[in-house]
């Protein structure tokens, strides 16, 4: 029996020897000195042993015992002492390694056009005003003066809204910000008339009224179904076309340099009378004809003229008395001038290795 038990002893602790890991241990443990392990198997033979042995078979007993358990306490130690330095060595920090800088949120391009956009005309005391994106047809072609089926319709391919009412045709996916001019006018009109003004005596109207429009367009790098426009409105007594000019040029002097040039050249617009396209002289070549102004010298910039006596009329100003001029222009087109950029896919495709330059 004291054979068997320094056996035990002597291949256990070989076996512990080859015991690489804290969960092979516990392995070891239990098949080792366990409840159901190989000495307390083993010691159910004690009843066989001859009574006289019993005292030294079980003294030998409780040294293997002890011997295995100090063995494996040792070894316990060793091994986790191991894994916590290895934890150590995979997690170190290099503390000589550059840090890596914060990420800081930052301005859409378009939202700093826009705010650099209404900077200029508040300074020229116009407010920011703001309309809907979805439209009647009424207020987005009706009330600008385009006729029914009248053809300059099909200058913007519009998105229809489906609606329960049975009014298929009716509501539409603003195509311009142009329906705010009229949105506007009524309201300063309708406060006006609720105070008891009369129709003499109709406050101005000054603002800049920015917003998404939507045209189903094919998609190119120069048109987008959805874009921003920034509709300028001034209504009042003996407002001319001067007015108009006059504040186009402080605008564009005060965003693209106080040497900028401007070209108005005739236009139509259903709601305006004359209508007119303006240009820049190209801020690359300074009119000298490169690449970005196609050679021509002036960049097209925006659309304007006078606001025609139906509109005034729809807006509720008696264009007897009241006169305006009104222009719209894209923020894209801007900031693509601006930072040279390509393509107007750009905006509204969230990517962040475009959005993060600015
Ligand atoms: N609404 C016109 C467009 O979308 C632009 C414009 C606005 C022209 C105001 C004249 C006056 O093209």
């Amino acid at each position: 029996m004291i054979e068997k038990l320094n056996l035990l002893q002597q291949h256990a602790l070989a076996a512990l020897g080859d015991v690489d890991g804290l969960a092979a241990l516990d392995e070891w443990r239990s098949q080792t000195l366990g409840r159901k392990g190989e000495l307390s198997s083993l010691m159910r033979g004690m009843g066989k042993v001859p009574a006289e042995e019993r005292p030294a078979v079980g003294q030998a007993a409780n040294e293997v015992k002890a011997t295995l358990e100090a063995a494996y306490e040792t070894r316990r130690l060793s091994l986790a002492e191991a894994a916590q330095r290895e934890a150590l060595q995979r997690d170190a920090v290099d503390v000589t390694l550059p840090g890596r800088a914060a990420e800081v949120g930052r301005l859409h391009p378009e939202t700093q056009t826009l705010r650099e956009i209404y900077a200029a005309f508040a300074d020229l005391g116009f407010q920011v005003y703001r309309s809907r994106d979805v439209e009647l047809d009424e207020y987005n072609f009706q009330l600008l003066n385009f006729p029914l089926h009248h053809p300059a319709r099909d200058m913007q391919d519009s998105f229809y809204v489906a609606s329960p009412e049975g009014t298929e045709g009716d509501v539409l996916l603003r195509t311009h910000t142009s329906p705010g001019q009229v949105h506007a006018m009524r309201e300063v009109v309708a406060q006006a008339k609720a105070d008891g003004l009369g129709d003499n005596e109709l406050p101005p109207v000054r603002i800049v009224l920015p917003g998404m429009c939507y045209r189903n367009e094919q998609i190119t790098a120069r048109s987008e179904i959805q874009f921003l426009q920034v509709e300028g409105l001034a209504v009042g007594k003996k407002i001319t076309m001067a007015d108009l000019k006059g504040t186009l040029h402080y605008f564009v002097r005060r965003l693209f340099g106080p040497q900028r040039k401007l070209r108005f050249r005739t236009s139509y617009f259903p709601f305006t009378e004359p209508s007119a396209e303006v240009d820049m002289d190209c801020i690359l070549c300074e009119g000298s004809g490169c690449r970005l102004c196609k050679y021509t010298g002036w960049l097209e910039i925006l659309g304007c003229g006078m606001v025609h006596p139906t509109v005034l009329r729809n807006g509720g100003y008696d264009p007897d008395i009241y006169s305006g001029f009104a222009f719209g222009m894209g923020p894209e087109r801007i900031t693509m001038l601006k930072y040279g950029i390509q393509d107007i896919r750009y905006f509204w495709s969230n990517d962040l290795r475009f959005l993060e330059q600015f």
